[in-house]
């Protein structure tokens, strides 16, 4: 099979109605779409990502008012986060109909939904008028594409289809939210902060702890990873230290870099601000991991903001 990357709309609505993986841009990272009615698509995702098959997926749709087709007993919470966030950066896990396929979901009777705002998908979703089942578009535990080229370097020869988007705007995975007893619960933290979602619902908790089974899944404890092996400290000059002699690229958050000497080193938000940052993140990751480095060292951001969500995936790339 040829990959073709296209940003003709058309052709990949075409292929997905077919029963076709095709992969597609979000503003977070790119997905590997299909059709979630469609059996044989839902299968190949697993399939071409080695994904194991009790770790479900996020269901893509055009509009939050299509969430009673998938949802059932939806909290007056998950309405208001899903007025004041979509289309966006945020997934909501409700009680599933019985018309989601049990395969999308890996039989759980849950739903992860979600309304991406990334304008190519947003009128692909419009013209399919059918939900998309979409996984990052990675191999099981690599890191997350931000680019076509991305998607193009790890699944080449596997789709027919790459939607070119352009570079993912968030970069970060979605921020994915569940309720128990009516209030809203953070199981992955993205560019939608617990913060956020309390001054919209009123009260938030969060449970990201990494576990091998995940009920909020996601949750592994080892993804996003480069193959080069990746320490995360907050102490850089000491990394530095402890690996001399080691071929080594430093990726920082801070203007700290200025006074660290080393040949290769990246500074995440050159503007400061995290929003840069994460847009940057993996993008960074992939070529750091490109360039036959012994080593990456990654500078732990402050824990504000975005910076949490940061150090969540860079903490999860950097275990063995
Ligand atoms: O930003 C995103 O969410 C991207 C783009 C493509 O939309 N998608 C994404 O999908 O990150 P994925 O499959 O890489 O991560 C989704 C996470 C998985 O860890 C999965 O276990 C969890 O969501 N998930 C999906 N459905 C779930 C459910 N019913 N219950 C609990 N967790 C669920
Ligand atoms: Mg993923």
């Amino acid at each position: 099979m040829t990959t073709q990357i296209t940003k003709n709309i058309d052709t990949a609505a075409t292929a997905l109605q077919s029963g076709k993986v095709v992969a597609i841009p979000t503003e977070t990272v790119y997905g590997l779409a299909g059709v979630i009615y469609r059996q044989e698509a839902i299968n190949d995702i697993f399939r071409i990502k080695e994904r194991p098959l009790a770790n479900p997926l996020i269901v893509h749709t055009h509009s939050a008012d299509s969430l009673p087709e998938f949802a059932l007993d939806i909290p007056e919470a998950a309405f208001k986060l899903a007025d004041a966030f979509w289309p966006g950066p945020l997934t909501l896990l409700l009680r599933k109909k019985s018309n989601i396929p049990d395969n999308v979901t890996s039989g759980l009777d849950t739903v992860a939904v979600r309304v991406p705002s990334h304008p190519v998908t947003a009128s692909l979703l419009r013209e399919l008028k059918q939900p998309l089942a979409a996984p990052s578009a990675n191999p099981f535990g690599r890191i997350s594409p931000t680019t076509a080229r991305h998607v193009f370097d790890y699944f080449e020869g596997r789709i027919p289809y790459i939607l070119d988007g352009g570079a993912c705007s968030v970069g970060l995975e979605s921020t994915i939210a569940g309720f128990e007893n009516g209030l809203p619960v953070v199981y992955r933290q993205g560019a939608v902060t617990a913060a956020q979602i309390k001054a919209v619902a009123g009260s938030v908790s969060v449970k990201t702890a990494s576990t091998n089974t995940p009920k909020a899944p996601g949750m592994y404890p080892r993804h996003y990873s480069p193959r080069t092996p990746l320490i995360v400290t907050d102490n850089v000059k000491q990394a530095l230290a402890d690996v001399k002699g080691l071929n080594t690229i430093v990726i920082g958050y801070s203007k700290f870099c200025r006074d660290v000497v080393v040949e290769k080193k990246i500074v995440l938000p050159e503007s400061g601000n995290f929003e840069e940052a994460a847009a940057r993140l993996y993008s960074t990751l992939h070529y750091a991991d490109s360039i036959n480095t012994d080593i990456i060292i990654a500078e732990k951001f402050p824990e504000t903001g975005l910076g949490s969500a940061i150090n969540d995936r860079l903490m999860r790339a950097s275990k063995k």
